[in-house]
């Protein structure tokens, strides 16, 4: 019987254990979205990981916040401080995958780069509000991007997917989970097309699978993980029918060999919400993480019911850089604190202590 402390095999890429270290945006990059030595130093620290992947970037230069924020991978500056972070997490064992995104309709228009818009697959506002440096407004209405501006995307996640290689990453995510642009094409509420890319569940994979086979160009498939949120609200998310659109997703993945699905869906969902990740299971034929509030006991017992292969931890390996040696002690684990998630600087970020050994 599998638990957290048992080795895993994804493609080419050994793992010496179950634990994921969740992808975590932390809104500390330079200017020019590079990496900073303190990204270097934050991922090494968890290098115990099975598997660590990064906080999501940015493939679109003229999405994304503007100034010290969230980190992109289409400069070679950008590529260079990847490749620091990489380079550091080997030297200490571990093993990472880089997670492309793109931002599409959660952006806001007042903090794209020059030449930057907001964009989606339907002009559909996300509902709720979106922070500012102005405070909370809403979210603004996207431009609804035509066949041609759909294949610049994908373009920009290939090109990424090829950075990503030369800056020594493990292999890539494509982040199709929380509301970013590839999640707004796979949920009915937000993808209202008909033409190639909405109108059935397959069709609404479609930009998903473009950017999969565009990205398959500079990885192998067992190299390139996908994660999907199918009933996450997060940035006004919401479908009508979450387990057929999301069994018909990973049916459609499964014949792919990819490296992984990677399914943010809690142990225990909050009321009234399905859960989408046994249909998933049972139509995925390839590694599965689950990820989503999980501890100890929840991780071992997903494990053991065979739910998932790998469990993604976020906040509890934030907090702990060393948390599998901490849940092989039994260790006590070290509480995050929430008001240093998006601040600057080491605090709350490299400064969160190891165990003494
Ligand atoms: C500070 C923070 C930043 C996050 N940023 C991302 C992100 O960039 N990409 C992503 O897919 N999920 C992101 N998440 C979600 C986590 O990957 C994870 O799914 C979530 O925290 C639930 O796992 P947990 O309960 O173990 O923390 C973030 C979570 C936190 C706490």
């Amino acid at each position: 019987m599998p638990t957290l402390f048992d080795a895993y095999q994804i493609g080419a890429l050994s793992l010496p254990n179950r634990f994921v270290m969740a992808p975590m945006t932390r809104r500390r990059a330079a200017d020019g979205k590079v990496p900073t030595e303190l990204a270097r130093l934050h991922y090494a620290q968890r290098a115990s990981a099975g598997l660590i992947i990064t906080e999501s970037i940015e493939v679109d230069p003229f999405s994304g916040l503007k100034g010290p924020t969230r980190p992109g991978l289409f400069t070679d500056a950008q590529q260079q401080g990847w490749q620091a972070v990489t380079e550091a997490v080997h030297d200490k064992g571990g093993r990472i995958f880089a997670q492309l995104s793109h931002m599409g309709r959660g952006a806001h228009s007042s903090q794209l780069e020059a030449g930057g818009r907001v964009v989606g697959p339907s002009s559909i506002a996300a509902a709720g509000n979106i922070y500012t440096v102005n405070g909370p407004v809403p979210f603004e209405t996207p431009v609804k991007l035509d066949i041609g501006e759909i294949a610049v995307v994908v373009g920009q996640y290939a090109e990424a997917a090829r950075r990503a290689k030369a800056a020594g990453f493990d292999g890539v995510e494509l982040h199709g989970a929380n509301g970013y642009l590839i999640d707004q094409f796979l949920r009915d509420a937000s993808n209202q097309r008909s033409d190639t890319y909405g109108g059935s569940a397959e069709k609404r994979a479609q930009f998903l699978l473009d950017i999969f086979e565009a990205v398959s160009t500079h990885w192998p498939a067992s190299s390139i993980g996908v994660r999907v949120s199918p009933t996450n609200n997060f940035q006004g998310m919401s479908d009508s029918d979450p387990v057929s659109n999301f069994e018909t997703i990973a049916a459609l993945l499964s014949p792919l060999g990819l490296a992984y699905l990677h399914v943010v869906e809690p142990a225990v969902q909050p009321d009234g919400l399905p859960y989408v990740a046994i249909a998933i299971r049972e139509s995925f034929d390839g590694p599965l993480i689950l990820a989503g509030k999980y501890d100890q006991a929840s991780a071992e017992s997903a494990l053991l019911e065979g739910k998932a292969d790998l469990i993604a931890f976020g906040e509890k390996f934030l907090a702990n850089p060393d948390l599998p040696e901490r849940f092989r002690r039994g260790a006590q684990l070290t509480p995050p604190d929430k008001a240093t998630f998006y601040t600057d600087g080491a605090a709350g970020y490299t400064d969160y202590p190891a165990l003494a050994d």
